[in-house]
């Protein structure tokens, strides 16, 4: 069962928004995906409380019960999970990292926020993770800017993933109802960039076709 788990030592990166995201492209798919909040701050568990259970389901957990609650809703028929981290917490990110497949470090294209990664490369790097970067909330349509950071990161040992997520207004609007992109503008372009994120992050999961509602996976 595909693990993801979204780090990066930044605060406002986008690692929750990044999370909810993804777990909710796998739902849309039609897999069973549940979203694991190692964060105190309990963003994402908030997130689920305003939308009244609907999924995908959002669960807490301090970072040392990682581990069982993982086999606990791998038995309980979760298909797909992301963990959610804390900025600024060692061993929160170290225990989430151990306990992925695929390991997502979201990073504004920034030079600030770039130079910032390196500690968490280097964690990365140190459990034997794979681990690509994402660029969030940077520009629509600025191929340079995103060629310049890949560089940058790949620097670092952690290539970046070939897709983004840039700044779209969506992002906002949807996170302060409690919905997704997806939910909020269907045909939206944030929606098709999240669908390929998701399409890309199963293939290296080695879930090789994304499952699609009212079909068995292949
Ligand atoms: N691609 C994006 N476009 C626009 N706003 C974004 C994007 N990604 C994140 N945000 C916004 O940035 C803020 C911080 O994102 P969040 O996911 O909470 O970061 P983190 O969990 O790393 O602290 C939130 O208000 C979120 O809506
Ligand atoms: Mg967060």
């Amino acid at each position: 069962m595909p693990t993801v788990a979204i780090i990066s030592q930044k605060g406002g990166a986008g690692k929750t928004t990044l999370a909810l995201h993804l777990a909710a492209a796998a739902q849309d798919a039609g897999r069973v995906s549940l979203v694991i909040d190692t964060d105190p701050q309990a963003t994402a568990s908030q997130w689920a409380a305003w939308r009244k259970d609907q999924p995908p389901e959002v669960i807490d957990s301090p970072p040392p019960r990682l581990a069982a609650k993982i086999k606990q809703a791998h038995e309980q028929g979760a298909e797909f999970i992301v963990i959610d981290t804390p900025p600024h917490a060692d061993s929160a990110a170290r225990a989430a990292v151990e306990a992925a497949d695929l390991v997502l470090i979201p990073c504004r294209p920034s030079a600030f926020d770039l130079s910032a990664i390196q500690t968490t490369a280097k964690l990365v790097q140190l459990l034997r993770r794979p681990a690509f970067v994402v660029f969030t909330a940077g520009p629509p349509n600025a191929p340079r800017v995103y060629e310049e950071a890949g560089e940058l990161v790949e620097g670092f040992g952690t290539p970046p993933c070939p897709h983004q997520m840039p700044d779209r207004a969506a992002y906002r609007h949807a996170s302060a109802e409690g919905r997704t992109v997806m939910e909020l503008e269907p045909n939206g372009k944030a929606a098709d960039e999240i669908r390929q994120l998701y399409s890309w992050t199963c293939l290296q999961v080695d879930v090789s076709t994304p499952r699609h509602k009212g079909r068995v996976a292949a």
